[in-house]
């Protein structure tokens, strides 16, 4: 009998995005006392305690809805970047529940639906696919070389005049690898202007100076590009979804008409402005990171692995040959308490994603893998 709720048939036949499982998803399916995440690129050590402190002082205020448009965290952002970027205003500068919100309303306002399409790599983050599908946008897709370098020129031979987005992460997710700043300059060069090149830098806090990694230095010459950082990773926001993306003034100006007035809640906001103002905690996590980046990979290659390398805050790798398949050795690991990313829901079934942890984690992990892969 035909289902009598399937009338948006956009909606019935729409595949999620497909999320790890929670720690206590893991912890009751295998019995486990403690378990370690090492899955989804967070911060090892939680929130700044000037974000702590900041979630206590403003509980009391959660009964009142937030202001709208989030001003404050928008001013605390322009001034962030004002002394280094002066041409980075507050109108340029739009936030959301997380990259997640944001990547969906880019869809909202940039995509005429069964008209326009928008390019990525293949593979990438799989909110692109998911919201470019809901929202009736052809996702085109260019291969990665086989060593997930980029292939700039596939990419590119995938836009026409009906293309009004271009994706690229860098760092790039799951592979780590970084995008130079030449290639990104000449794709936005490349690009007609009506289309624009967002690069999705959630990982860009990890992959060296930012003048020399990140085109926000450039941005004042380029009308054409957007660039979109989170607060999830570096500033260990993740629960509380708070993303943001410099864009031009219009486009800005669109997205906050369209955004629910509130999405943006009063802790996360201010948990956000706290955590603009804790450099030496931010510097913490990236030198832990830089340094479990370099100790991991080294030990992991010594176990056999093939690793890729990786400017992120995490490492992908593939297990060594002759020895257990990828999803074998995570579910190993699963057992014993270790959470790591199986890349399947990214058509990668033979490659497994770690993310950096603290020197203990990161240790734990490599002794786990060691015994696995000894037996
Ligand atoms: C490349 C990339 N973009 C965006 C996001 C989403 O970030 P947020 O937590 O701000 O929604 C992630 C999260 O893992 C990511 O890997």
């Amino acid at each position: 009998m035909k289902n009598p709720w399937d009338v948006c048939t956009h909606v019935a036949c729409f595949e999620p995005y497909e999320a790890g499982l929670s720690m206590e998803e893991i912890r009751e399916k295998y019995a486990l006392s403690s378990v370690v995440k090492m899955a989804s690129n967070e911060n090892p050590f939680g929130v700044s305690p000037k974000v702590s402190q900041s979630l206590q002082e403003n509980i009391s205020q959660v009964f009142r809805y937030p202001q709208a448009r989030n001003p404050r965290l928008v001013k605390a952002i322009a001034d962030y970047f004002s002394n280094k970027y002066s041409y980075i205003t507050e109108k340029n500068i739009f936030v959301g529940n997380g990259s997640d919100e944001i990547i969906d309303l880019l869809f909202r306002v940039r995509v005429l639906a069964g008209e326009h399409n928008a390019v990525a790599f293949d593979p990438c983050f799989g909110l692109y696919v998911t919201q470019a599908k809901f929202h009736n946008c052809e996702l085109r897709q260019a291969p990665l070389n086989p060593d997930f370098t980029f292939n700039f020129d596939a990419l590119l031979s995938l836009v026409d005049e009906k293309t009004s987005m271009v994706f690229v992460t860098s760092p790039d997710n799951p592979s780590g690898r970084l995008a130079s700043k030449e290639e990104l300059l000449s794709v936005a060069k490349a690009l007609p202007k009506t289309c624009l090149l967002i690069i999705d830098e959630a990982y860009i806090e990890f992959a060296g100076k930012e003048e020399d990694v990140s085109l926000i230095a450039e941005l004042a010459t380029l009308e054409n590009v957007a660039i979109m950082r989170t607060f999830s990773k570096v500033y260990g926001l993740a629960g509380l979804r708070v993303g943001y993306i410099i864009l031009p003034e219009q486009l800005a100006d669109y997205m906050w008409r369209v955004r629910l007035p509130f999405s943006l809640n009063i802790l996360a906001q201010e948990a956000a402005v706290a955590a603009l103002e804790d450099e030496a905690f931010k510097q913490k996590t990236i030198d832990t990171a830089i340094l479990g980046r370099k100790f991991l990979s080294a030990a992991l290659q010594e176990l056999g692995c093939k690793v890729f390398p990786s400017s992120a805050n995490f490492i992908m790798f593939q297990p060594p040959q002759g020895t257990l398949g990828a999803k074998e050795l995570s579910v190993k690991l699963l057992e014993n308490g270790y959470i790591i990313r199986s890349l399947a829901a990214y058509k990668l079934p033979d490659y497994l994603r770690v993310s950096i942890g603290t020197e203990e984690q990161n240790k734990g992990f490599l002794a786990l893998c060691k015994s696995i892969l000894s037996r």
